[in-house]
This record gives C-alpha cells, structure tokens and sequence, in this order.
C-alpha cells in the first residue's frame, strides 16, 4: 500500500529533475529532494509516526525515492554537461578536427653519424682520438706543417684571420704537430673536427667543413701501411665493393702524397671522382721539427673531408643540405 503523499512525491522528482533547465536549478532540486534537511530526509525521519504494521513498507519506500531521485539527478547532471560541451565545441575557434603536434625525437645529424663511425673504425685499429683547437697560431697550422709564409700551397687555404699569426684552423693537420709535440713515438691518433677557409659556397665547397686527422709514427711505417689503413676504412664505409682510387697529390708535410677519391653517381646517371681524403708518408722536415728522429721514425698521416663522404657514401648531391637544417632532409637519416 503507498501513502498518497509518496505517490506525490515520485511524480515530482519524475517530472522535475528531468527538466531542470541548468546545473544551478538541478543542484537547488538536489538539495530540495536529498539535502540533509531535505523532503526525503524529512520523509524517513516520519518512520516513527507511521503504525509498525506499514513501517517496513514506508521504509522500502523512501529508500526507493531516495535511489530514484539519485538516479535522476545524475543523469540530468550528465546530459546537461554534455549539452554544455556540444555548445562550447560549436562557439569554439579552435578546429578541434586538426591534428595534433606530433612531437618526434630527433636522430645525430648526418655528419655526426659518419664522423663517429669512422672514428670508431679507427678506434678499432687502435688509434686514440683526440681534440685540438679551433683557434690556431699560423705555427700549428703552417709552419711546423712546413709551410713556410711565402708558399703557395698557402694560396689554397686562405682563412679567416683573427688577428696577426691568429686564425681559425684550415685543417685537422694542426693537431698532428700539438701531438707530437708532447707524445713520444710509437703513438696513433685520429682527431675530429671543423675547419674554416675563404672558399666560395658551391655544390662541394663550403667555407666550413669537417675532417677527421689521422697519424701514425712508430718504427718502420711504410706506405703499404697507409694504403692498407685507408682501403680498409674505405670498404668499411662504401662497401667491399666500392670503386675507390689512390692519385698522386702534394702535400708540403707529407713525402709522398697521394689522394683517395671514391667514384661518385651523379643525378643524371653520370658519375665522377671525387677527392674524400689526402695522405701521404710524413714529411722527414716535420718529423725534425717536432724533435722526432726520421732516422729512426716514419709516420703516415691522413686528412679526411667528413662532408664529402657522407656526400658519397648516401649519394647526396649538395654539401649545403648540411647546413641548412631542413627538417626534410634530416629526417632520412
Ligand atoms: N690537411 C690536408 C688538407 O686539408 C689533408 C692531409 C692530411 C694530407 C694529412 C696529408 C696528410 O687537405
């Protein structure tokens, strides 16, 4: 049996609560129907008043509206919420069918790559790498490499001066003598980094690049040595069956001295050789310098383009992709 008044009661929470017009209005019914000193609340503390005989009845029945109105509220709650967002999402300026910013990670640069690659390769023979500066005095980067003022293997190397006898390095080959200088022989040592020259920007010039100095002085180096060395990296880098070519060249601080070109595709099919390294046996005069008996010790020495190689060995037709931090470019490798 109900009570006409709990009958009444269910027909409001029914008719209201789905109806309320916004959260303020639902949270007012909530507090009507279910706040502490709220109809239901009111309607359980009755309990007592009603005969035993109908309290186990009225009990169930406030419960029950209790649970109802619960329901009822949570549901309006949520498609009032709903509501809201189609109504933000629709007076929104922002496209929210857009994709996102995809946030990627980022891989070495290209030249890293090949530059810690072939050191490792020569880490692997043995040879330790070492650092030298950018800065130099014209002794390190000329004269101690026997290449007095008025030479005109000077011509091919002009640099950046800072200040008289003060200049950014134009090879790698500096370190060779500030190696020297404190090491006793046997020593091999490889050394990577930048170096600068006034050279006009072309598909293969830049006016800085990288280059990886190689040197070995010990009793008995021989050319064989040399050659064994730098095919051997070669192949490592290009391929066994990479077409790889040694020509006679001149360096004042090598004696002899050749150069190691790899055969290079061009875009249109065509291919050509280009120059990835100079080498030679060090210059007896160098040696004499740096206060190293040439009686007693030989040494071999190498100077590598690191851009030229990864040039060649990815087929890239342009040294100024390296610099130009195109997204595009970087991202293959
Ligand atoms: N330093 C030379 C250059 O920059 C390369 C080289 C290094 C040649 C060592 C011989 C020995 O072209």
């Amino acid at each position: 049996m109900s009570d006409p008044n709990t009958d009444e009661l269910r027909e409001q929470i029914q008719a209201e609560i789905p109806a309320a017009p916004d959260g303020k209005a639902l949270e007012e019914l909530r507090i009507r129907f279910l706040g502490k000193k709220g109809v239901l609340a009111d309607l359980v503390s009755r309990i007592a008043q009603v005969p035993p005989e109908e309290r186990k009845a009225f009990g169930k029945t406030a419960n029950d509206l209790k649970a109802l109105a619960g329901e009822l509220l949570d549901a309006r709650a949520g498609q009032l919420e709903a509501q809201r967002r189609a109504e933000a999402l629709s007076t929104s300026k922002v496209d929210v069918r857009l994709p996102g910013r995809r946030h990627t990670l980022g891989t070495a640069h290209p030249i890293t790559q090949v530059r810690d690659e072939i050191l490792s390769a020569f880490n692997r023979m043995g040879f330790l790498t070492v650092d030298g500066p950018e800065i130099e005095t014209d002794y390190y980067n000329f004269e101690a490499l026997n290449i007095p003022p008025e030479h005109p293997a000077r011509d091919g190397q002009d640099s950046f001066y800072l200040a008289p006898g003060t200049l950014l390095r134009t090879q790698t080959s500096t370190v060779q003598i500030r190696v020297m200088e404190q090491v006793k022989p046997p020593l091999a040592i490889v050394s990577a980094g930048r170096v600068f020259r006034r050279d006009t920007l072309d598909a293969t010039h830049a006016f800085m690049f990288h280059q990886i100095e190689g040197l070995l002085v010990a009793e008995q180096v021989s050319f064989a040595h040399l050659k064994g060395i730098l095919l051997k990296v070669g192949r490592d880098l290009f391929g066994a069956g990479a077409a790889l070519r040694f020509a006679p060249d001149f360096f004042p601080f090598t004696e002899p001295s050749c150069q190691l070109c790899v055969n290079f595709p061009l875009a249109d099919g065509r291919s050509r050789w280009l120059e990835v390294l100079g080498a030679g046996l060090v210059n007896p005069v160098v040696l004499k310098g740096v206060g190293i008996d040439p009686e007693k010790y030989s040494g071999l020495a190498f100077g590598m383009g690191v851009e030229r190689i990864a040039m060649c060995r990815w087929g890239i037709q342009d040294i100024r992709l390296f610099t130009e931090n195109d997204k595009r470019f970087l991202d293959q490798f």
